[in-house]
């Protein structure tokens, strides 16, 4: 099948691929540390706002456009105007894909490293309960984080190789159910927990003092682009594999709600046990390689637990992978000669190449800094503080002002509906001010 006419078999392929690509280390791994360094309760009402009034609108943005444009991202945001000076979002959305998939390769690696040795037993038995050296001595080795990197990339080459039905649909209709069922039922056993009630009162009994704290707001919306993919023209990409007859608004509010849910379930399945076991949850991004490690050898029943924890990490991370590869693939079948396949070969080699620095940044490379950071946590920072905000007001801007406005709203699925107008005015005013205001902001205090 040409690349133009590849698209999903049914909506539930869709919308599980769609929450397979939003539901990644974002949901588990950064959205458990953000809320822990950023007062629990606090932080989740502030998230859940910028999810709803700034995401879901973005969301259906992007979709809306992928949709109509039926092409890659570049092609999305040339299309759907008059004129292709847009078409600068897309590449940066490319860009910023492939910038965040060179380290979130390296942070999957872990992630399989840590599973794989879960379940053998090595990571149970080598570390002595010393997590903190545990982690620090593998992430300083000179090739053994490499190893896993490219072998999480091996598989993500594997599966996109296959196609959008064949290999991206198809491993989330099997890892999708599942991951939830396996969240829902840790999330139980958590809260099941002697002590178990100092967690859940940390994440949900709202501080209200910090809505006074602007840090807490950059988190928060950085945070809710990260966990919803936004500005990286992702739903442009799996807008375009979409048919007609699928409403854009519902798909955007199931994959909102449903990549929330994931968030607000893992926390209540990783702060109580982190509280009743007596573990910090202020521990920041070693919160899953070393805290919970920690409260899973003290816990009953633990090798068990922490065994199906990280597998669900690994697992979350390579659909993740997938959908962040498949970005620059999509782009790069629709404008030159290379298949599928070679396109993949081609775009995962690179990320392997680009994400060595990241890899290495914690034991060869660990004199690099930059500013304050190491160089993993720098490329984080600069996508996920400068490039994704940007692209999302650029977006919000092309999208409310330049595009024309009955047909963004019949592109949108919204028509003549009142909501529609709603929608129109967040995407014009209120999502670039909001953005530019807490953007602005944190440049003020940083
Ligand atoms: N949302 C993903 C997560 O939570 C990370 C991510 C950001 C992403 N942008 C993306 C995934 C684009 C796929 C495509 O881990």
């Amino acid at each position: 099948m040409s690349p133009q006419n590849e698209q999903w078999s049914s909506r539930y392929g869709f919308v599980l691929a769609t929450i397979g690509g939003a539901v990644g280390l974002g949901n588990i791994w950064r959205f458990s540390y953000v809320a822990g360094e950023n007062g629990g309760a606090a932080f989740l009402f502030i998230y859940l706002a910028c999810v709803f009034l700034i995401g879901v609108p973005l969301m259906i943005a992007e979709l809306a456009i992928g949709r109509r444009a039926q092409g890659d991202a570049i092609s999305a945001f040339e299309t759907t105007g008059k004129t292709s000076r847009w078409r600068g979002i897309g590449w940066l959305g490319i860009v910023t894909a492939v910038l965040l998939l060179s380290y979130y390769a390296v942070i999957a690696g872990w992630a399989l490293r840590y599973a794989v040795g879960a379940v053998t037993g090595t990571l149970w038995r080598a570390a002595q309960a010393n997590y903190g050296g545990y982690f620090k001595q593998f992430v300083s080795q000179p090739v053994d984080p490499l190893i896993w990197q490219g072998a999480i990339l091996a598989i993500t080459i594997f599966i996109v190789s296959s196609g959008v039905r064949q290999g991206i649909e198809r491993l989330n209709r099997l890892v999708v159910p599942v991951l939830a069922v396996l969240i829902i039922v840790l999330a139980g056993y958590s809260l099941s927990l002697p002590g178990s009630g100092a967690g859940v009162r940390f994440f949900l009994a709202p501080d209200w003092d910090a809505l006074r704290n602007p840090e807490v707001y950059a988190a928060a919306l950085g945070q809710a682009f990260f966990t919803l993919s936004l500005g990286m023209a992702f739903f442009v990409t799996y807008g375009s594999y979409m048919p007609r007859t699928f409403s854009v608004p519902a798909s955007a509010m199931i994959v909102a709600l449903g990549d929330t849910l994931f968030a607000i379930i893992s926390g209540l399945a990783i702060f109580p046990a982190v509280f009743a076991l007596g573990g910090n949850p202020a521990a920041g991004p070693e919160l899953a390689f070393v805290t919970l490690p920690q409260v899973f050898l003290k816990m009953p029943a633990g090798v068990f637990v922490g065994s199906v924890f990280l597998l669900l990490l690994a697992a979350a991370a390579i659909t993740s992978m997938v959908a962040l590869i498949e970005i620059p693939v999509s782009a790069m079948i629709r404008r030159t000669s290379l298949s599928r396949r070679g396109a993949t070969i081609v775009m995962g080699g690179s990320v392997f190449v680009l994400g060595i620095p990241s890899a290495l940044g914690y034991g060869v490379l660990s004199h690099v800094r930059i500013g304050s950071h190491g160089i993993l946590d720098a490329i984080d920072f600069g996508v996920s503080s400068f490039l994704l905000p940007v692209a999302g007001v650029l977006t919000a801007l092309y999208v409310g002002w330049r595009l024309n406005r009955t047909m963004i709203l019949n592109e949108t699925d919204f028509g003549t509906r009142r909501i529609g107008v709603v929608w129109l005015w967040l995407i014009r005013i209120l999502v670039p001010v909001a953005i530019l205001g807490i953007f602005i902001r944190t440049l003020w205090a940083s």
